[in-house]
């Protein structure tokens, strides 16, 4: 079947660098003879009926901006096997012969369930801050939020030092502790706490309690959401050693601001890289970069990514805390 228009939608948790990859979806298509329509809220648009066309200049000055110009969401009409009938509908209504989704494993997911309907031919672009899917080393919006991160935890570092105190800084990440981890060897935090390694309260008490003795008064603890709660273990590690604590999380801070090179790059590479896909008719296939080349996997095999280089980097920090 010849292509002539496709669809672009962002789902899930916005990333930034998410609106150079639309940009770059929207100027590759574009260039080749193709027509382009930008589903806005995700899925969600798809049930709505929420659809714009979109031209050169639509995505102009966007590039060098956070967040999603086409809005997202997690829809959960579209869970339901009705909801992803009447997205399909809209689809055919709008002419529309492939669609790119850009966004992180719910996105992909919702992808796999509708191929699973009726073979629409979709694309998957990894947009997501916490780079937790296979088939590409980082997603677009990592490092960005890692960035952003680190520059609190730089702030936070000034005012533990000062007070001498034990801070404990809550990341984002869902299940995975990508963020949480090159945080903290980047901020030289003395321990992390991340839901592929199991944790221990006494180990970490006992080392702070000699530390303590041994005059070393202030500590950066980074966690990760899906491993502790900050304000758990603020709690616990007063009650255990009965120092001060304080915590903070981070929270959607990290989801927001400009997109750091690296992102953008990535965007624009893997926008360009999902039109080339859709014109060569290959579906069903979820792109991303390893080692700076181009990788194809399956939609349905990007699935959690391996944690990679985790002991390496908790013996560093081990070693140099
Ligand atoms: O998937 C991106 C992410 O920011 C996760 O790191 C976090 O757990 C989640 O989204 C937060 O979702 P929401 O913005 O819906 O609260």
């Amino acid at each position: 079947m010849a292509i002539k228009k496709i669809g672009v939608l962002t789902s899930g948790g916005d990333g930034p660098g998410m609106n150079a990859a639309i940009r770059s979806v929207t100027r590759s298509a574009l260039s080749s003879g193709l027509e382009v329509a930008g589903i806005i809220r995700g899925y969600q648009g798809l049930i709505d009926d929420n659809i714009i066309s979109l031209e050169h200049r639509s995505v102009s000055n966007i590039i060098n901006r956070g967040g999603t110009i086409l809005k997202t969401a997690r829809s959960e009409k579209f869970r339901s096997p009705q909801g992803k009938t009447i997205a399909l509908e809209t689809l055919q209504k709008h002419n529309i012969d492939a669609l790119i989704v850009i966004g992180g494993d719910g996105t992909y997911q919702g992808a796999v369930d509708m191929m699973a309907l009726n073979q629409f031919p979709i694309v998957g672009v990894p947009g997501s801050i916490d780079n937790d899917i296979c088939g590409t080393d980082e997603t677009i919006g990592c490092e960005t939020a890692i960035n952003t991160a680190l520059e609190s935890i730089d702030k936070i570092r000034d005012t533990a030092q000062s007070m001498e105190r034990i801070f404990i800084i809550e990341v984002m990440g869902n299940k995975s502790g990508y963020i949480a981890l090159r945080v903290a060897m980047a901020a030289g935090a003395e321990t992390v706490i991340i839901p592929e390694r199991k944790f221990d309260y006494k180990t970490l008490c006992s080392e702070i309690q000699d530390g303590n003795k041994r005059g070393k008064l202030n500590w950066m603890i980074v966690t990760a959401e899906g491993a502790a709660k900050a304000a758990e273990v603020a709690q616990t590690l007063t009650m255990m050693t009965g120092l001060e604590t304080r915590y903070v999380v981070l929270g959607h801070v990290q989801r927001g601001g400009t997109p750091v090179s690296a992102d953008r790059i990535l965007a624009t590479r893997l926008g360009a890289a999902a039109v080339d896909l859709v014109l060569k008719g290959q579906f069903g296939k979820a792109l991303g970069v390893i080692h700076e080349e181009i990788n194809i996997v399956d939609l349905c095999d990007a699935k959690t990514r391996p944690d990679t280089r985790t002991d390496e980097y908790l013996k560093l920090m081990k070693l140099l805390s």
